[in-house]
């Protein structure tokens, strides 16, 4: 996979880049990344990338000829690639909408910055708009780390256990059940009888009923 990420702090962004499961997927091949500062395709003597929005109010808005600029010349490069705009307006970002990208062969994820992106930005291009929960963000550079992280664990050969991810929560319409390790017990709490019994059909039970009653517990306390 490819994924191109614009945005105005491509070094905010970097270092995680290198690291854990993003930094293994691209030593492996899986995955390729290439930053992309929009503002580098400004043509104001400045390198503005924003004004003040007609009819008044806070804040500044994203102008929309260097995200058009960048965005083209981005398919230019590299091929037709399924855009994402990161923002609070779009659909909230899920397990099963990071199966979905992790299918595509070349993602573009679009950072926003100040107030936002000038509406023709949005209207420009057919967007996927996400947003990763219902609140605001300074910008777009970490929910951008969050979707591809989200979809780079599942390409693949990226996680060690190629079964792991359908284990995990949400998969399966089910949260994770608990997990325990060494030592046995540890300041008083004790891991569960069952785990230690050998017994692969009474765990198998037990991590089901636990992943039901983890599940019922949370969407009543919703
Ligand atoms: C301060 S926000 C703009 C908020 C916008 N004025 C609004 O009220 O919807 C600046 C940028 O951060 C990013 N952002 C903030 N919160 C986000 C979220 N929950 N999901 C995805 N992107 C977000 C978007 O790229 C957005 O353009």
């Amino acid at each position: 996979m490819i994924c191109v990420i614009l945005t105005l702090f491509p070094e905010a962004i970097k270092p995680y880049l290198e690291k854990s499961i993003l930094g293994i997927a691209q030593e492996q091949g899986t995955l390729q990344v290439e930053l992309v500062n929009f503002r580098d395709f400004s043509t104001d003597p400045h390198r503005k990338v924003d004004d003040r929005p007609f009819g008044g109010g806070p804040g500044m808005v994203l102008k929309p000829e260097p995200i058009f600029d960048a965005v083209e010349a981005t398919e230019r490069k590299f091929g037709p690639c399924h855009k994402i705009l990161l923002c609070p307006r779009g659909r909230t970002f899920t397990q099963k909408k990071a199966r979905e990208l992790a299918r595509q062969e070349r993602l573009l994820l679009l950072c926003g910055r100040y107030e936002g992106f000038d509406e023709r930005i949005r209207a420009g291009f057919a967007w996927d708009e996400i947003a990763i929960g219902e609140y605001v963000l300074a910008g777009g550079e970490l929910p951008a780390l969050v979707v591809l992280e989200a979809a780079a664990r599942l390409l693949p050969g990226v996680l060690g256990c190629a079964q792991s991810p359908e284990l995990e929560s949400f998969e399966n319409g089910l949260l994770d059940y608990p997990q325990y390790t060494r030592p046995r017990e540890y300041r008083g709490v004790e891991v569960p009888e069952v785990l230690l019994s050998g017994d692969h059909k009474a765990v198998e039970e037990w991590r089901r009923n636990e992943a039901l009653r983890l599940t019922r517990q949370r969407s009543d306390s919703a």
